[in-house]
């Protein structure tokens, strides 16, 4: 057969051609057929692929202790208890095998757990099955779909009524006032594997696991998420109200910038020292993920507490400032108290350091860090081959930074200024409009001593107005 494009499109074939196709297309997508395609359960079909996909995270028989586990916050599912966060379905019944197929097919996003589109369908399909017979609560326990109201949409969505819901129903006592994960039952919650947990920062849309659309956060609400500790609230609220304070929760969630390279913008006069000058907003924000750095182990001690800072940047002739924002449940001014470190990599060193993951460790280079204490209220700069040496200073005045700090409700705000090529510290990292220079942050949450939460490298680049 001739290739298409060799025959004029308007070619009577060609269109009848098209006509076939299109035809074709519409009955394969059409509900009946995807369904006729579930192919009939092959568990030992099932268990090669999951042996093959999951087990290296699930564990050989679904016990959740695979190799690579112990990295994992959360831990990967034991899917012998039968125990699931993400359904349709009421509290303490299983998800529907719907609900199955789509947390394998879509993921979990914010966790480590990968999704698996690239399956074929039919393969994805086996897995469900071989996960249904891990666990005798399919057999004994019917799921029990959530009754549901018609979606009002945004225009229609009662925003005061969402948040008067979420202040009554106590979702602020996990969640906090602001949703910034830092109310006063936040910390000491232990999920049904035995492992600690803590609630989601509802603003941060990005890390919900089960979806931050509307409709998902709806879900949530009404069945729970069974083993997290967070309860169902469908005794507690209409079907109907319930869509008004997903609306409300959705609103919380903040527009994200993952920039690879981070802006600084230029102004003639002084720099803004304040955490709320005006002339921040003028500035364009980028924001870093954190993760926890694993102990020794390769394990995590507890739940990360920082999972993102975001920052903003402007300079002048002599001097850059930086503002930067994070979420940290508690403010922690005596010890172990809260932290912050800008790094940047200096010009010359030997050597690399590809992740903060693994620095410091023996012979890797030196990095230029600017440290903020909770504790001293100030910050200061040195060239440092680890943290500590940093953060306890054995000189009783380091080369002191200017800077500024203010913390609200589960927010830290916090400005620093360094010069663009500072004289001291020797061998400091320098600023220039030439060329990127690579910058990173580390955060330490003193509420949650022990853990240190890091982000990749991104680039600084000087804009000019
Ligand atoms: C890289 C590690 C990793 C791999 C590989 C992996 N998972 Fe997961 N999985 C996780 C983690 C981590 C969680 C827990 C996430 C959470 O609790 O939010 C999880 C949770 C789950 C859940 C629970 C969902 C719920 O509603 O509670 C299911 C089901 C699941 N995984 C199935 C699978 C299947 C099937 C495969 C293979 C096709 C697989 N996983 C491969 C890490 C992994
Ligand atoms: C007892 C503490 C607690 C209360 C009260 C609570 N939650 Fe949660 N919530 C949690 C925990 C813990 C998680 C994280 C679960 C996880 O990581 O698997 C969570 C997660 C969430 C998520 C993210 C789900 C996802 O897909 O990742 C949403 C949305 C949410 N809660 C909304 C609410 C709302 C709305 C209320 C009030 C109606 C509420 N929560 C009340 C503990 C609570």
């Amino acid at each position: 057969m001739r290739p298409w494009s060799s025959r004029s499109p308007f070619h009577p074939a060609v269109l009848t051609h098209c006509v076939a196709v299109t035809l074709v297309l519409w009955v394969w997508g059409s509900p009946s057929l995807v369904a006729a395609e579930r192919p009939a359960p092959d568990l030992g079909a099932g268990k090669d692929a999951y042996r093959q996909h999951c087990a290296r995270c699930h564990g050989a028989t679904g016990r959740g202790d695979g190799v690579d586990a112990k990295r994992f916050y959360p831990r990967p599912r034991d899917l012998a208890l039968g125990v699931y966060k993400f359904r349709s379905t009421a509290s303490g019944t299983p998800p529907t095998d719907e609900n199955l197929f789509q947390t394998i097919s879509q993921g979990l996003p914010g966790s480590n757990m990968p999704d698996w589109q690239h399956l074929d369908e039919g393969v994805r399909w086996q897995i469900v099955a071989y996960l249904r017979s891990l666990s005798p609560v399919f057999e004994k326990v019917q799921p029990a779909p959530v009754q549901l109201a018609d979606d009002p949409g945004p225009a229609r969505a009662d925003h005061a009524k969402g948040k008067a819901l979420y202040e009554t129903l106590g979702c602020a006592a996990c969640h906090g006032s602001a949703g910034r994960a830092n109310g006063p039952s936040a910390g000491g919650l232990v999920d049904d594997w035995g492992m600690p947990i803590r609630p989601a920062n509802l603003t941060q849309g990005w890390s919900y696991r089960g979806g931050h659309d509307p409709r998902s956060v709806m879900l949530r609400v009404l069945t729970g998420i069974d083993g997290a500790g967070m309860p169902s609230y469908a005794e507690a609220l209409s079907p109907e109200e319930a869509w008004h304070l997903a609306y409300y929760v959705t609103s919380l969630q903040e527009p994200v910038h993952w920039n690879l390279v981070a802006r600084a913008v230029r102004v003639d006069d002084s720099l803004p020292s304040a955490v709320d000058d005006p002339r921040w907003a003028e500035a364009d924000r980028t924001d870093l993920q954190l993760d926890n750095v694993v102990n020794a182990t390769g394990e995590w001690a507890s739940p990360p507490t920082v999972n993102a800072a975001s920052l903003e940047a402007v300079y002048n002739d002599e001097a850059i400032a930086f503002r930067f924002t994070w979420d940290d449940p508690t403010q922690d001014l005596h010890a172990p108290h809260d932290g912050f470190a800008l790094l940047l990599k200096p010009v010359g060193s030997e050597g690399d350091v590809v992740t903060l993951q693994a620095w410091p460790s023996a012979g890797a280079p030196p990095l230029d860090v600017c440290y903020w204490s909770a504790e001293r209220g100030t910050a200061w700069e040195a060239v440092a081959t680890d943290f500590d040496s940093v953060t306890t200073p054995s000189v009783s005045t380091p080369p002191f930074l200017q800077s500024a700090s203010g913390y609200q409700d589960g927010r830290w705000r916090m400005v620093v200024q360094r010069a663009l090529h500072p004289n001291h510290p020797r061998g400091a990292a320098v600023v220039t409009t030439e060329a990127f220079t690579s910058i990173a942050v580390a955060v330490w949450d003193g509420g949650n001593p022990g853990s240190r939460a890091v982000s990749s490298w991104i680039d600084i680049a000087l804009r000019e107005p």
